[in-house]
């Protein structure tokens, strides 16, 4: 149902925000390392008012299920904490948010590592930004939605999904520093474009072990006597730790590494090998794979005129991502899903859209 059947009158404004996928860069953000995600078509639409009465009112048109709360109530479940998180973090920041009607409408896929709760929270800034005229520019809007994420729905992600959904387009990879949130625009190698195929099998965030990696990553930072594995460049550095700290923190270094090759200048094929490499890191030393990923990504790298695929976003399931010949990508994609289907699974094209 659209904003009017709900609340019986038209929104007083818009805004939206795209998903992302990462091209290189895994699992290196909240080690204050360096990505390289890029928007995907698939956006999230916010609409709001001013409510009526004295409670928010955010209704899913996904989901179709409408939650009604205030200020003073404990955090809800499910897509509304995500909303309420960003209205708390606004209030605590002093701004001063009325109760709010608003309705969220979305193409970017829940549960494939393609950052639906991100989109979900800058589209909710922006259009809170909007009616009020608050003065927060992109950057602050991407922490502050990471911060809902951390303190209203439990997951200690780092600022990639946010920064590259408040300041990403579809047609250049974003090249972040996550420690200096320094960035550049980059282009795509030349002869190239993006392929992303869902596995079907679904993931959870919190449930999937991420807080658990990301907390191997502090132990390992503090055992070898660094701020964060960022400062450390040479994967040897990490021989002297128990395991699994020594793989847990080989990936971050190797994979840093990666995408600070990127920023040299690299051939597509160059870029598929890195993103290959990538893959196999998060497989062996990091672990956060899963079959079916494994599976949909040997078919790809066997596929001619794919440079190179990888699992993408936090693993355990999810979306991965290739890099393949230009003009190619539909073509691989039909071929690849027949198949990776042929085996059972559920898998399907989300980039380039049908
Ligand atoms: C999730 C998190 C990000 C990042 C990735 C893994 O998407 O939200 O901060 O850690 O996993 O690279």
């Amino acid at each position: 149902m659209d904003f009017r059947q709900i609340f019986g009158a038209d929104p007083e404004t818009q805004a939206s925000a795209p998903g992302r996928v990462n091209l290189l860069g895994e699992h290196t953000d909240y080690n204050d390392g360096f990505v390289l995600p890029t928007a995907i078509p698939q956006r999230t639409t916010v609409q709001l008012s001013f409510s009526p009465d004295r409670q928010h009112h955010f209704y899913s048109q996904e989901l179709d299920e409408l939650v009604s709360i205030s200020d003073r109530d404990g955090t809800p479940q499910g897509f509304a904490s995500y909303i309420f998180g960003c209205i708390q973090l606004l209030q605590q920041e002093g701004h001063t948010i009325p109760p709010l009607n608003l309705h969220v409408t979305s193409s970017v896929p829940i549960g494939s590592g393609l950052s639906s709760s991100a989109a979900l929270e800058v589209a909710t800034l922006r259009a809170v930004r909007s009616r009020l005229n608050l003065e927060i520019d992109d950057v602050r809007i991407a922490q502050l939605g990471q911060q809902a994420e951390i303190q209203y729905a439990g997951v200690e992600c780092g600022i990639m999904d946010q920064m590259a959904s408040s300041l990403a387009d579809t047609e250049h990879m974003l090249f972040l520093d996550t420690r200096t949130l320094e960035r550049r625009v980059l282009p795509f190698p030349a002869g190239a474009e993006l392929l992303v195929v869902d596995s079907g099998v679904p993931r959870t965030l919190a449930g999937s072990g991420y807080n658990q990696r990301r907390a191997e990553c502090e132990e390992a930072a503090r055992q070898l006597g660094v701020k964060a594995l960022r400062d450390i460049t040479d994967p040897q550095a990490v021989e002297t730790l128990p395991e699994p700290l020594r793989r847990r923190a080989r990936h971050v270094i190797t994979e840093n590494n990666r995408v600070l090759e990127v920023l040299q200048g690299v051939s597509a094929q160059r870029f598929g090998d890195l993103m290959n490499a990538s893959h196999t890191s998060l497989r062996d030393d990091y672990e956060v794979s899963v079959t079916a990923l494994d599976t949909l990504v040997a078919i790809l790298q066997q596929t001619p005129g794919v440079f190179g695929a990888r699992l993408t976003g936090a693993g355990f399931g999810g979306a991965t991502v290739a890099l393949v010949a230009s003009g190619q990508a539909k073509a691989i994609a039909q071929d690849v899903l027949a198949r990776y289907n042929r085996k059972g699974y559920a898998g399907r094209t989300l980039v380039p859209e049908n």
